[in-house]
């Protein structure tokens, strides 16, 4: 008889699944399961991962510190790892200044959210509380999280308890909206943003993802678009906060997407591939201006009311401090320019497939949209999930996929060797053709 099982999976229809794969080890971009079947890791383990599993150097932080301190609260204390590693996210993210920890992207990003918001209190301009955001954003699963990357699909249950935002287009080019050209539907864009900031409708600050908004299907801007907005908010007098908790670290190809657009942000929030892909840690980091106006007497109360038990744990600092240090020891950033260049092989091979409507790929991040009809770009809507389709023909294959919706995402270590790579690609290939009787 089977084992019944108490575990709950995340965004999981529970009665679709009669049992998961236990995955008992990893090494590299391998994992291997109860049953010693290896598969490939094509999701960096929901987009972390940056050196493969097991890497010695991590495993040795990790045991080193944990064998020193296992951890301490940052309630009227500190800790070396904490404390190094603050510096060195400050040293490495242009223009910040402070360093907020947390223990996960959504909690980045209400931190974010929280501290946008007060910093108009702080200063004494209490008519800016409203936030400004993209359509098709997403930046967690909390409820300010949710406010503010709000996918109809996902939290429409909740939609009354969130708060709203002004919610303007993003440019897509595979969606160009009838009647422009893709560059006039960027300028549309943007003309938008401009018209509702020259309204001064009280506008605290503007949020996005900064690169491409990963979760909402890969859409990656438009150069000069990010860079745009931080030029409005700027002008405007709003405050800009991106969120590099998916694409920071070398996703896209360089450490900081904000670094890359020229788009200095006020706040930014850091997460998944903080730690490598090995611990649980997330950061909110700030520029002066908005710290300093946190800054007072204590009966002022303008200090930021947030903590969470485990923020700035040293063994998640420590292991994320040596991931940090390892990519100039490996030189990572050129690598991954290298290792890009596979995906762009393959461009061809994989657009061919019938049921594939776009191919958007940056850095070390593609994302394969499956349609049913190529010429109208209707996304698939199989009755059963996509996403178990997929995961069990990926599995066939040898790897391990997580789509999104109709989207076949790659994200895979940043380490992963050219070879690895082109294995990932040909099997993703496979997967794609046999999923295919199935979705339609
Ligand atoms: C851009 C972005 N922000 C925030 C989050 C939330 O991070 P977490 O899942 O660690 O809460 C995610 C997660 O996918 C994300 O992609």
């Amino acid at each position: 008889m089977k084992k019944t099982s108490f575990v709950w999976h995340p965004n999981t229809q529970m009665r679709e699944w009669d049992s998961f794969d236990e995955i008992k080890s990893a090494k590299g971009v391998w994992l291997t399961d109860s049953k010693g079947n290896k598969i490939l890791d094509a999701v960096g383990s929901m987009w972390c991962n940056v050196w493969g599993h097991s890497n010695p150097e991590l495993v040795n932080a990790i045991t080193t510190q944990s064998k020193k301190l296992q951890h301490s609260s940052m309630f009227n204390l500190t800790n070396e790892p904490a404390e190094k590693l603050a510096e060195h996210l400050v040293k490495i993210s242009p223009k910040m200044h402070r360093v907020f920890y947390s223990d996960n992207g959504s909690s980045a990003m209400e931190i974010a959210i929280k501290l946008a918001l007060q910093y108009w209190k702080n200063i004494g301009e209490k008519k800016k509380t409203r936030i400004a955001t993209l359509e098709n954003g997403y930046h967690g699963d909390t409820f300010g999280a949710m406010s503010v990357g709000y996918v109809p699909e996902f939290f429409g249950k909740f939609k009354k308890q969130l708060f709203t935002t002004l919610q303007f287009p993003v440019p897509n080019e595979y969606r160009v909206p009838n009647g422009f050209t893709f560059l006039d539907h960027q300028n549309y864009c943007l003309e938008k943003i401009e018209k509702e900031f020259s309204k001064k409708t009280n506008i605290a600050a503007f949020i996005m993802e900064s690169g491409a908004q990963v979760a909402g299907g890969v859409i990656i801007y438009p150069k000069g678009f990010q860079k745009k907005i931080s030029q409005l908010c700027k002008k405007y007098d709003v405050l800009f906060v991106l969120d590099e908790i998916a694409t920071g670290f070398g996703r896209l190809g360089s450490m900081f997407q904000y670094e890359e657009q020229k788009s200095i942000p006020d706040i930014v929030a850091y997460g998944k591939m903080l730690t490598g892909g090995y611990l649980t840690m997330a950061a909110t980091l700030t520029n002066k201006k908005v710290y300093d106006s946190f800054l007072g007497e204590f009966n002022d109360w303008k200090h930021l009311f947030h903590g969470h038990t485990y923020t700035g744990n040293p063994i998640a600092a420590a292991v994320a401090l040596e991931s940090l240090k390892m990519y100039k020891k490996y030189n990572l950033i050129k690598k991954i320019y290298n290792t890009s260049k596979i995906f762009e092989k393959y461009y061809q091979k994989i657009s061919e497939i019938d049921i594939v409507g776009d191919i958007r790929h940056k850095g070390m991040l593609m994302g394969i949209e499956i349609v049913s009809n190529k010429k109208r770009k209707t996304p698939i809507r199989p009755k059963k999930s996509i996403n178990k389709i997929f995961f069990e023909e990926g599995k066939k294959n040898g790897i391990y996929l997580r789509t999104l919706g109709n989207i076949v995402m790659l994200v895979p270590p940043l380490i992963i060797t050219e070879s690895e790579l082109n294995l990932l690609l040909d099997k993703t290939i496979l997967t794609i053709k046999s999923a295919m009787p199935k979705v339609l």
